[in-house]
């Protein structure tokens, strides 16, 4: 019989020495406390549309319950493809380019496990989403940051090209961008198309905000530019596109090859996605209405809550896409913008979300972020109390 003294938990070497709790997880929990109103983490604070919950609601009642294919169901695997190359005029093969993925999370560290070894460099530019760089280091792979240019968050392709060496397996960018809502233009792709088509660097690209692209721009997806697709895993997520984050419902298109390589991971850490849902999306997306007027539907917030910010003392930065809202803090206050984002939290009663949380170093350039994706009363809640700052 063990006594007491030979029961242990025995002890572990963190994979993940320098994770801990994440700022979003944080600031969702100060706002929560102080009954801020949390324009912190990006998620939409109001309901999808009923005709989306009832096709999955019948989904289910039609019996789609048990496994689907490890790949993702057909009708939906066949409606991205579809979708894709009427907006891109680039055809993935349905069967054996498009995967369905647990979100983009899931989708961006198979792709990553896949593809990189012990090692491996994979290029980030910075600022960027969480996920990325532990995602890496569990792969072994050694992380490469390159700073995007402070102040405007726009592509040094200099750098990137020095950053290269015959040890770069991946580079990953992302457009719309999370934080900075800025986005590539063509002759940005089009440069990055020169700089890797000579090398055998692949290209992860997180295109989740691609329906929210502002004043007549167009999304340049990656499956634009066949040198770019070519050599590319272009990951998005329904979660941002129909308002259904905690569905974590996503999908990569990559070429054959890589879709091979990416399937044996994703078989063996999901296997596969919910099912209901599965067929639910499908059957959305025979209409193409949603996600087109997604960007007006986006930039009216936005623009009510730039008009709103405008009379505050932030300094108010450009938003090109996605659903963010960057501001310049110097003009308001001497903290850092950890620091500045607790304080508003906790005595004004709005939550932010610090650009230095994007940053291996912490580099603090006096700029946090707000999320727009809410209800307009939410909107004015906010823009109220940050107008006595
Ligand atoms: C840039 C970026 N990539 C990926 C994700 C994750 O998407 P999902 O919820 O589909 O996993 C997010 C979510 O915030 C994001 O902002």
């Amino acid at each position: 019989m063990n006594s007491d003294a030979t029961i242990r938990t025995p002890a572990v070497t963190s994979r993940l020495p320098n994770v801990g709790t994440t700022i979003f997880t944080v600031m969702s929990a100060l706002a929560a406390e102080h009954k801020a109103v949390n324009l912190g983490q990006g998620f939409p604070d109001f309901a999808c549309d009923p005709t989306l919950v009832d096709a999955v609601t019948h989904a289910m009642q039609a019996g789609h319950n048990q496994y689907p294919p490890m790949t993702g169901v057909p009708v939906l695997r066949q409606a991205i493809a579809a979708k894709i190359e009427a907006l891109h005029q680039h055809r993935y093969n349905a069967d054996s380019e498009i995967t369905i993925t647990a979100g983009a999370t899931q989708a961006i560290i198979t792709a990553i496990l896949a593809v990189v070894h012990p090692g491996d460099e994979v290029i980030v530019l910075e600022p960027c989403y969480d996920s990325y760089v532990p995602n890496i280091e569990l792969a072994g792979g050694v992380v490469v940051r390159v700073p995007l240019t402070p102040g405007t968050f726009r592509p040094d392709f200099d750098k990137i090209a020095a950053a290269i060496t015959p040890r770069t397996r991946a580079l990953i960018i992302n457009s719309p961008h999370n934080p900075s809502a800025t986005i590539w233009s063509d002759v940005d792709m089009l440069k990055l198309q020169d700089l890797l088509t000579p090398t055998d660097v692949l290209l992860i690209s997180d295109e989740v905000y691609e329906h929210m692209v502002f004043d007549g721009q167009q999304h340049q997806s990656v499956a634009r530019f066949p040198a770019l697709a070519a050599r590319a895993f272009i990951v998005s997520s329904f979660g941002k596109t129909y308002h259904v984050t905690g569905w974590k419902v996503g999908y990569v298109a990559a070429p054959t090859s890589l879709t091979a390589e990416f399937r044996k991971v994703h078989q063996f850490n999901v296997f596969t996605v919910n099912t209901p849902v599965q067929y639910g999306l499908a059957q959305y997306m025979a209409d193409p209405a949603p996600y087109e007027n997604l960007t007006a539907f986006y930039q009216r917030k936005r623009d009510l809550f730039r008009q709103g910010l405008a009379q505050t003392r932030f300094k108010v930065l450009h938003t090109q896409g996605s659903y963010f809202q960057c501001v310049d803090i110097s003009a308001v206050s001497d903290l850092g913008e950890a620091d500045f984002c607790k304080w508003l939290t906790q005595e004004i009663g709005v939550a932010a979300i610090p650009l230095s949380a994007f940053y291996g170093n912490g580099f603090d350039q006096r700029v946090v972020r707000f999320c727009f994706a809410k209800k307009d009363e939410t909107l004015f809640a906010a823009l109220e109390r940050l107008k006595k700052l």
